[in-house]
């Protein structure tokens, strides 16, 4: 088959940029190596920057969201007893939408058949091949059988571990890597939320993170050793840990209920440069990852897809190569800042092991400050609504 644009990976970043291609009259073809069903299984992201929610509404598939997602116009930071909430509206003017990622990718699949975009699922070996040149194509197979795409972009959008950071030469590129020695356990369940906002928690028995999906379905998190199996927590010992964790004032309003999902994921700083290679360009997890305090993962992915949809668009509309050359500076420059913001505000509400009495002080310090600072409030703030695109 011929494509201008066959995109790798039917995660949020391939689904959101072979609409927005679409929409703008490029022909491209998304290959998504599992099903639907269990892309859409995977319990992720909750919180939606206002760049995703625009591009969603660009799409005109924000229907539901403005419908069934809940705008934030605060957060807040618990340290011991103490609840600092962050008015991101009064500081900012903007608000942050609480819609799942299951939901923003629910309403991209079910809008791409009608919109003429051709996703195939159960793509399997799928592999990239002359990414140097203008002459790129991919290969794959489906239901066992050798299929072959040319085109002239490959949109590497596989996450983590996909192939299309892997087929870039390794003298190419540069790595930068910080793991974290633990991970976050999250329950998913069908109660109402102990807050009608967030609450991100450090207490001397690590971080503790209170979410929701709706009025009527929550999402915790707390961090565990890496060594820890989830097998070991039940859903019992789960609550009681966020109880404590959060504190009294949260605990007394914590419905308990039965998990719907329950796992642990690695947390992880990771960004690869450049993110473009020849005809390959790199959005959304397959370049970056962020740990997941301060929501930015899925939102970088999506401002990174805003940012290829433009150049790709321009190349094809207008023959001009401009953004293609700029794409990859112009993701990075925002990754970067995202990448600092995930990675202090990590640092800020985890009990790091290896952390002693003056580690603890500073992250005292840094709190009491933020307390008492707008400036340090405004800065919080207008990182966690997201930085302009
Ligand atoms: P993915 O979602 O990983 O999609 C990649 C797709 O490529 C997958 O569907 C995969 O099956 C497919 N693929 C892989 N290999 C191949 C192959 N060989 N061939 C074909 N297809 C392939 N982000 C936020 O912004 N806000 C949050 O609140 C937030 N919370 C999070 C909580 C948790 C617990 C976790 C784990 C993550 C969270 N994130 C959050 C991060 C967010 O989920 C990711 O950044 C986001 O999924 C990235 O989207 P993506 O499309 O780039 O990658
Ligand atoms: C959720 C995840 C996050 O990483 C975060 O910072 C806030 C909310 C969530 O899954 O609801």
């Amino acid at each position: 088959m011929k494509k201008q644009v066959c995109i790798i990976g039917g995660g949020p970043a391939g689904l959101l940029l072979g609409h927005l291609l679409t929409q703008e009259g490029v022909d491209c073809v998304v290959l998504e190596r599992r099903t639907g069903d269990y892309v859409l299984g995977r319990i992720r992201a909750g919180v939606l920057e206002q760049v995703t929610v625009d591009l969603m509404k660009r799409l005109g598939l924000d229907e539901r969201m403005k419908a069934e997602g809940l705008p934030h116009d605060g957060f807040n930071l618990a340290d011991g007893e103490r609840l600092i909430r962050i008015d991101i509206k009064e500081l900012t003017g903007k608000e942050v939408m609480v819609y799942g990622q299951t939901e923003l990718t629910r309403d991209l699949m079910e809008a791409s058949a009608g919109r003429g975009l051709e996703v195939i699922y159960g793509a399997e070996d799928v592999e990239l091949h002359d990414i140097d040149g203008a002459n790129p194509h991919v290969t794959f197979t489906k239901d066992g059988s050798p299929r072959r795409v040319n085109c002239r972009f490959i949109a590497g959008c596989d996450g983590f571990h996909g192939p299309s950071r892997q087929a870039i030469p390794a003298s190419v590129g540069k790595d930068f890597e910080r793991v974290y020695p633990f991970g976050w356990l999250g329950i998913l369940a069908d109660v109402p939320p102990c807050n009608h906002e967030l609450i991100y928690a450090n207490h001397e028995r690590g971080f503790a993170l209170a979410s929701m999906r709706s009025n009527t379905r929550s999402r915790y998190y707390i961090d565990v050793p890496l060594t820890e199996k989830i097998e070991d927590w039940s859903d019992e010992r789960i609550w009681d840990e966020l109880a404590i964790r959060l504190g009294p004032e949260a605990a007394a309003h914590i419905t308990r209920g039965p998990s719907i999902e329950k796992s642990i994921a690695p947390l992880r700083s990771y960004v690869y440069a450049p993110m473009r290679h020849g005809s390959l360009l790199l959005c959304g997890d397959s370049a970056h990852i962020v740990p997941p305090t301060g929501a930015k993962g899925l939102n970088l992915a999506a401002s990174d897809v805003y940012y290829a949809a433009e150049a790709l668009s321009a190349f094809f509309g207008k023959n001009d190569a401009d953004g293609i050359a700029a794409y990859s500076d112009k993701a990075l420059a925002r990754v970067w800042k995202s990448e600092r913001f995930s990675w202090s505000l990590t640092r800020l509400m985890h009990r790091f092991p290896e952390d002693g009495d003056f580690e603890r002080a500073m992250q005292v310090a840094e709190l009491d400050y933020i307390a008492s600072s707008r400036a340090a409030q405004t800065s919080i703030a207008e990182n966690y609504v997201g930085l302009p695109v």
